[in-house]
Order: structure tokens, then C-alpha cells, then sequence
């Protein structure tokens, strides 16, 4: 294990990571910070050919000590579809997928969760409680289990249902709340006064971001270490942006990667798009969105706490942030699955709409190789698909055009 401290990415104020830690004292989320000198040593790219395709490949960058404490569903590694089909369609012939969506509890939120609760365990934490939009909910539910660390998970009542089974089924606490995913924040904020649970909201503790950032490090070593152009991210609290930007400086610090980074693209819904529209005002933070409501609800953040750190890796990979329409983001689904069978959730969606509107302006050009992160499956959102077949009656026939 080669993490040196913690920093603040604010005041610079720096803590040791030995001890159960949430916020800086200035208020700002902690990162992890690693001695890449000495990981540079014990650490090669050739060693990763001998391990499993598991996030825990990387396990000099991750922060959890020893073995025994990982606790593990097998996330990771999850596959970069080029999608063919599509991208000729669009005139983008280098358009690949990250696909989230096979992950252990169908999203990305497994990545987090794996790290998050290792560490957590490590830690010796007992009681954890987090606000959630559903899929963190139910990913740190189901991690906890085996980990047996008591879940305490809040979410808002219109939230997607079936998060609310996996956290159930995992034996967590489940609170519903008649607000918003900042409401939930405010109700575990006063019991984690209360009764000193600890804190897992995001980006309140330093090591989901390092599971997230996995993503980041998957997509370089799949590229073979040839960094692609773009990448676009459903970006809500903006941990996968902020993990995917701090796995390349790590990349770059180990000097496995050179050359220019990807533009990282945050898209978000234009019911819910504060970071967008401090991009626009070319602001280093956001404002609270008021009367936030979209379809894609895992990116439904009126206002992230790592809004600054979104933004830093925006404008310093020369990246832009995009607004789409719930239609359009259910026209990509559809999209998605007719011309390549992959069916996503509607925040991955997301990214393909955006990418289609940033190719008609002109701002990704077609010989760019562009990644777009869909984020879960959709499998977690089934009532964003209508369908109602005709019912044949046993004697029915099916008619000769299908
Ligand atoms: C499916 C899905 N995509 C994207 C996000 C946004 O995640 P982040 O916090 O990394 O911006 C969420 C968060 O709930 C989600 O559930
Ligand atoms: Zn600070």
C-alpha cells in the first residue's frame, strides 16, 4: 500500500490516513494521495498481465491494505464496446462504450463501493448512513453485508424502485424522503450528529472516489496506454469525472501515460444541470438548481460538494459540459439497444445524445476517438421502456411481416 496522506484539494491542509476521516476543516472533500515515487518502483505494467480482470489489478493505487479486508463482488474490468454500427450512422467511427452495466448491483456505484467499504472495514467502522439517489444506496448496502458493517440508507421517495429491493434484501436500514437527494443529506447529517455513525455521503469520505477512479485507469490500459480524445460522463455529484481525471495525473505521475489528456465531458439533463451552467459562466463553483427534476435520476444533484473539482477537470483537459433533453436521453436508449444491443441506463444515454449534439457543432471532429461511460444497466430502469405487445390468443397467428 503505497497511499503517503490525505490532502485537501482546497487549503492544501494535509491528514494522516490512518483514522476514520470525513471532511477537511475547511469544509472541502479529501483525496488520497499516494507516494508514486516508491509505487513507480514496485509497480509495472507488465505485472498487470498476470492479474485478474478485477479493479483490484491496481491495487498499488487503491487504498486498502491488507487482503483480508477487501471485500469483493468481482467489479471491474467491465468492457469498452466499440460501437460500429452507431458510429457510422453518426460519422463517428471511433465511438466505443464503457460498459458499467455488468457490474455486481448493475451500475458503476459497485466501483465505489468495493473501495469504500474495504477501507471502511479496515477502518473498523461499524454503523455507516448515506443520502443516495438509489444505485450508491443500494451498491454500499450490498457491499456491507459480508463486510458487516450496519447500512443506514436514505433516498428520495421518486427514486427508481428497484434500488429500494437490493438495499432491502441486503438487510440496511431504507428511509424514504419526500425531497431530494440534498434533503436526504441533510436527515444523515443530523444522525451521523447524533449518534456517530459514520458519514458515506459523497465525497464526505476519501475512498469512494478511488474506486471510481478505476474507471480512469481501466480505460488507459484498454487503450493500450494510447489515451483516447474524449470522454463523456453523466456527471451528478461528479465523482466518476473527478476519479476518471485523478487516475490520469496518477497515470501520468507513474509515467505509463504521455501526451495530451482526454477533454472530459460532464453531461448532464437540462432539468438538472448546474454544472453546465457554471461551465457556461466559466465559474469555479455552482449554484444550487432549483426544482431539479429528470428521468435520468442518478445525476439528479442539485448542488455537488466536489462541483470545484468537476470543474478543475473540465477546463484543465480544455473539456465543456452538456445539457440534453429527457427525450433525447430516451431516444439514445433506444438508440443504444436497436443498433447495438446494449441496453443502458438513461444517465449513460445521456452521452450519447450529448456527443451527437458536440458532433453537429463541430466540437468533436469524426477522426476522434471518443468514449462514452454508461454508467449501469437498464435493466435498473424498466419503466423508462413502454411496451405493450399485442396478447395472442393460443389459436393467434403471428402476421407474415413480423
Ligand atoms: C447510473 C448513474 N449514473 C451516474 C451517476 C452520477 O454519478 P457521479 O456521482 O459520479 O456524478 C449516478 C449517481 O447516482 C448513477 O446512479
Ligand atoms: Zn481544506
Amino acid at each position: 500500500m503505497f497511499v503517503s496522506h490525505l490532502s485537501c484539494p482546497k487549503c492544501q491542509a494535509t491528514y494522516e490516513s490512518e483514522k476514520p476521516i470525513q471532511l477537511c476543516r475547511c469544509g472541502s472533500p479529501l483525496l488520497v494521495a499516494y507516494d508514486m515515487a516508491k509505487a513507480a518502483k514496485h509497480f509495472s505494467k507488465k505485472d498487470l498481465a498476470r492479474r485478474k480482470a478485477d479493479l483490484w489489478r491496481y491495487r498499488e493505487l487503491l487504498p486498502v491494505k491488507k487482503e483480508e479486508n477487501i471485500v469483493s463482488l468481482g467489479e471491474g474490468m467491465t468492457p469498452l464496446l466499440p460501437l460500429k454500427n452507431l458510429g457510422s450512422e453518426i460519422n463517428l467511427p471511433h465511438l466505443y462504450l464503457k460498459d458499467e452495466g455488468i457490474i455486481p448491483t448493475g451500475t458503476f456505484k459497485a466501483r465505489g463501493a468495493a473501495v469504500g467499504v474495504s477501507r471502511a472495514k479496515e477502518l473498523g467502522i461499524r454503523v455507516l448512513a448515506m443520502p443516495t439517489n438509489g444505485n450508491a444506496g443500494a451498491a454500499w448496502a450490498l457491499y456491507c453485508a459480508p463486510a458487516k458493517i450496519k447500512a443506514v440508507i436514505v433516498m428520495p421517495e421518486d427514486a427508481p424502485p428497484i434500488p429500494r429491493g437490493e438495499c432491502a434484501i441486503s438487510g440496511a436500514s431504507l428511509y424514504l424522503v419526500n425531497g431530494l437527494i440534498s434533503d436526504a443529506g441533510k436527515i444523515v447529517a443530523k444522525a451521523v450528529a447524533d449518534y456517530g455513525w459514520f458519514d458515506a455521503s459523497t465525497l464526505k469520505e476519501p475512498y469512494r472516489i478511488e474506486g471510481k477512479k478505476t474507471m480512469g485507469l481501466e480505460i488507459a490500459e484498454q487503450f493500450d496506454w494510447k489515451l483516447p480524445d474524449v470522454i463523456l460522463y453523466p456527471t451528478g455529484g461528479g465523482v466518476g469525472i473527478i476519479g476518471i481525471y485523478k487516475a490520469l495525473m496518477e497515470l501520468k505521475e507513474l509515467g505509463w501515460i504521455d501526451g495530451k489528456f482526454p477533454r472530459l465531458v460532464a453531461v448532464q439533463s437540462s432539468g438538472c444541470a448546474p454544472i453546465v451552467k457554471a461551465w457556461r459562466e466559466k465559474k469555479t463553483e455552482s449554484e444550487f438548481w432549483k426544482d431539479a427534476r429528470t428521468l435520468a435520476f442518478g445525476i439528479t444533484v442539485p448542488k455537488a460538494l466536489g462541483d470545484f473539482l468537476v470543474l478543475d477537470a473540465i477546463y484543465k483537459t480544455g473539456g465543456c459540459a452538456v445539457a440534453v433533453d429527457d427525450a433525447d436521453i430516451l431516444k439514445a436508449e433506444q438508440l443504444l439497444a436497436s443498433r447495438e444491443g446494449t441496453f443502458v441506463c438513461p444517465e449513460g444515454a445521456a452521452t450519447l445524445s450529448a456527443a451527437m449534439q458536440l458532433c453537429r457543432d463541430g466540437w468533436i471532429r469524426p477522426e476522434e476517438k471518443v468514449v462514452l461511460l454508461n454508467t449501469g444497466s437498464g435493466l435498473k430502469y424498466p419503466e423508462t421502456v413502454q411496451v405493450s405487445p399485442p396478447v395472442l390468443n393460443p389459436d393467434d397467428r403471428i402476421p407474415a411481416d413480423g
